[in-house]
């Protein structure tokens, strides 16, 4: 049996597959559900950082996703993709979390400075998977540090480095930390990012102290762990600008990994909380066997080709995230009573196994369809109503990737089903979170001849002064949800709203077909202050509100 761990150390097989439509009729009936907004309970600030994002030296996330180079015929800006940058912009990308992954822990960051065709190729961490194509296996270094943090500049996002605490030493960090951050022409390594365009420093505040360390980054127990993330954070320079630490986490629910990371790093005493901004946290909703097995390649369901049941079941793995974000910021809380330390979902998506790959042989693509859509506005919201928690969530991964808002290939590009919902969820950064009741009857479905439940709606809601962002899933498959949204503290003078619906649950984005699934605008009731709303199936809705 294969676990997620043992996966990364072997390798994935994949073919392609096409996507296909089935149109599931739609029943007609609704059923009563109520949205209580309670606008005097506020619940902390959303964290704009919590709509972030991944990239990898993997497959087509980086060469043919984001970089196509600077003679390429497909639009660019200095290499960088000139739509994808575009989209992101549109989207208030806030934060983009760079170089992997895996790869972080395998990677020198001075393999990818300097002149361009002095770059030294090197083995791709990803390199020995079945599924990688030879272009993939061997990484050029045409995109390093400085193209990334000219991607981040040109969108406006902060960049998030994640550092290799697994096979270089702690001064290779101090040093990439001394190219990234070092004052105009004060060093060597300031001199030399100069040449690459920027005397000014990037100023990169985030900076991740290894990656998954109790698997690819190191095979560390947590105790090991907390001993090195001590010694890499001690006396970073940080000329003169905050630096922000983020511990690798623990897998998913593995409560004794974040339990004895902090238990150690107390044993030199409290003021070492004070070098950690964050712990990362990541989940992955992979296992669609209905509980048959644990085994990382047997479990996993196919992107495109699902039944009703699969549907839920993927939603259903998705949702664990919300007590898992509750049980570990409960143990953080055993160690770091002040609450110092946040939680960073750093990796978040569904992962199927390969054969939807919108370009054949890119390693962990795959083609999103809604019900991925439904899953991102689901963790969205489930990150927002943890807003005083989670300090950052990032998507896994931007393009070509898992659960990525884009696929792209050569000069062709498309915005997918989870893009748009990051579209319509970028009103709620910065705004403040308010307290949301959700009642509507369950959703009741089939799981191998027993019946199982899944919540009838959910969502939340954030506010600007007088407006109101709300948004809801509704992951029935197949019922609308006739609602009532009631303002407790304020009434509603106008609202409108954004949907993401399709009629078929399949329904995804291609090259071939890039609009099937686009959110359209919908008329939204008000009357005596009250709102009244029908949310289709399978949707994903955006509601702004006016108070009046
Ligand atoms: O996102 C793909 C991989 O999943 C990352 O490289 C790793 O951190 C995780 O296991």
């Amino acid at each position: 049996m294969k676990t997620r761990r043992e996966f990364l150390q072997y390798t994935l097989a994949g073919t392609a597959a096409v996507c296909f439509s089935r149109f599931p009729s739609l029943a007609a009936s609704s059923s009563e559900a109520k949205i209580e907004i309670l606008l005097g309970e506020k619940q902390g600030t959303i964290s704009p950082n919590i709509y972030g994002h991944f990239t990898e030296h993997l497959g087509g996330v980086i060469y043919d996703g984001m970089w196509v180079g600077p003679n390429s015929r497909v639009p660019n800006i200095d290499g960088l993709r000139r739509d994808l940058i575009e989209h992101m912009k549109k989207i208030k990308a806030p934060v983009i979390r760079y170089p992997g992954g895996c790869f972080a822990d395998s990677y020198d960051w001075r393999d990818g400075i300097g002149p361009t065709d002095k770059r030294p190729r090197r083995t791709n961490f990803w390199a020995f998977s079945d599924q990688s194509p030879a272009k993939h296996r061997y990484e050029p270094n045409e995109f390093g540090t400085s193209e990334f943090a000219r991607f981040c500049k040109q969108i406006g996002a902060q960049p998030y480095l994640a550092a290799n605490v697994r096979s270089l030493p702690a001064q290779e960090f101090y040093r990439w930390v001394e190219y990234c951050n070092s004052p105009a022409g004060s060093t060597t390594l300031a001199d030399e990012r100069a040449k690459a365009g920027s005397p000014e420093p990037y100023n990169v505040r985030y900076w991740g102290v290894g990656n998954e360390s109790w698997g690819c980054g190191g095979n560390f127990t947590a105790q090991e762990y907390a001993v090195e993330f001590r010694r890499y954070t001690a006396w970073v320079p940080g000329y003169g600008k905050p630096l922000d630490f983020i511990a690798s986490g623990p897998n998913g629910d593995d409560l004794t990994w974040t339990k004895g990371f902090f238990e150690e790093i107390l044993r030199k005493g409290k003021e070492q909380l004070n070098s950690i901004y964050g712990i990362g946290l990541h989940h992955y909703a992979w296992n669609l066997s209905r509980g048959k097995t644990n085994d990382w390649d047997k479990g996993k369901g196919d992107a495109l080709q699902f039944d009703v049941t699969d549907w839920y079941e993927l939603l259903r793995e998705g949702q664990r995230l919300e007590p898992m974000i509750e049980s570990h910021w409960q143990a953080m809380g055993e160690f770091d009573k002040d609450r110092h330390v946040k939680l960073v979902v750093d990796e978040w998506g569904p992962w199927y196994r390969p054969g939807s790959e919108a370009t054949p042989g890119d390693l962990l693509e795959q083609t999103p369809t809604q019900r991925d859509a439904v899953f991102s506005g689901m963790t969205l919201d489930i990150l927002n109503r943890h807003a005083s928690q989670v300090a950052m969530g990032n998507c896994a991964q931007l393009i070509n990737c898992l659960n990525s808002l884009y696929l792209a290939h050569e000069d062709r590009f498309v915005v997918t089903p989870v893009g748009h919902v990051f579209d319509l969820y970028s009103g709620h950064q910065g705004g403040e979170l308010v307290r949301s009741v959700f009642s509507a009857p369950e959703v009741q479905y089939d799981r191998d001849g027993k019946s199982a439940t899944f919540f009838g709606l959910n969502g939340s809601a954030s506010l600007r002064g007088k407006d109101l962002l709300l948004t809801v899933v509704n992951p029935d498959s197949k019922q609308p949800r006739e609602t009532t949204v009631s303002l407790a503290g304020a009434s509603a003078a106008f609202a409108s709203a954004r949907v993401l619906a399709a009629s078929d649950i399949h329904a995804c984005n291609t090259f071939a077909n890039r609009e099937a699934v686009v959110p359209r605008s919908a008329e939204v009731a008000v009357r005596g202050g009250t709102i009244t709303h029908v949310f289709p199936p399978a949707s994903i809705t955006a509601m702004a509100i006016h108070l009046a």
